[in-house]
């Protein structure tokens, strides 16, 4: 039966799992390049809905690590100055990037109701997911 799900399915899945597994993972989802174009398109994700389906590359935490290629943890939010708020109760975000050939493509990003939640085990777990999803996408 899994072998019917869409790409998109089971990035959903994804996000579930890891949304109802971890009680510090409150929003779960996923980002892409959007085409060619300088931006990020909102794919997958639980949680709140967000206003924020593209997000140019540079602004926010998203943004950021679409151009750094780097994981980005934040431990506070409101210490952030380029960041795009998507709902008050958020106190905490982590942004690991995905590659695809080496291709920096799209993110997992996870926001916390809890302050300072992520540990490096978590970047560590979240960087073997995108790897997962990496192969998805192939
Ligand atoms: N906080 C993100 C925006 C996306 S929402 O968390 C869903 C950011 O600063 O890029």
């Amino acid at each position: 039966a899994q072998d019917n799900l869409s790409v998109d399915q089971r990035l959903l899945k994804i996000c579930e799992t890891l949304e109802a597994n971890i009680s510090y993972y409150n929003w779960v989802g996923f980002y892409f390049k959007n085409g060619d174009k300088d931006e990020l398109k909102l794919g997958p994700y639980v949680g709140e809905p967000t206003d924020h389906i593209i997000i140019p590359f540079g602004k926010g935490i998203c943004g950021q690590v679409a151009i750094s290629n780097q994981n980005f943890v934040v431990p506070d939010v409101t210490a952030q100055d380029n960041y795009i708020a998507c709902s008050i109760t958020v106190k905490a975000e982590i942004v690991i990037p995905i590659f695809l050939n080496n291709e920096n493509v799209g993110q997992i990003d996870i926001d916390s109701n809890t302050p300072d939640p992520f540990t490096e085990a978590d970047e560590r777990f979240l960087e073997f997911v995108c790897k997962e999803v990496s192969s998805l996408l192939k």
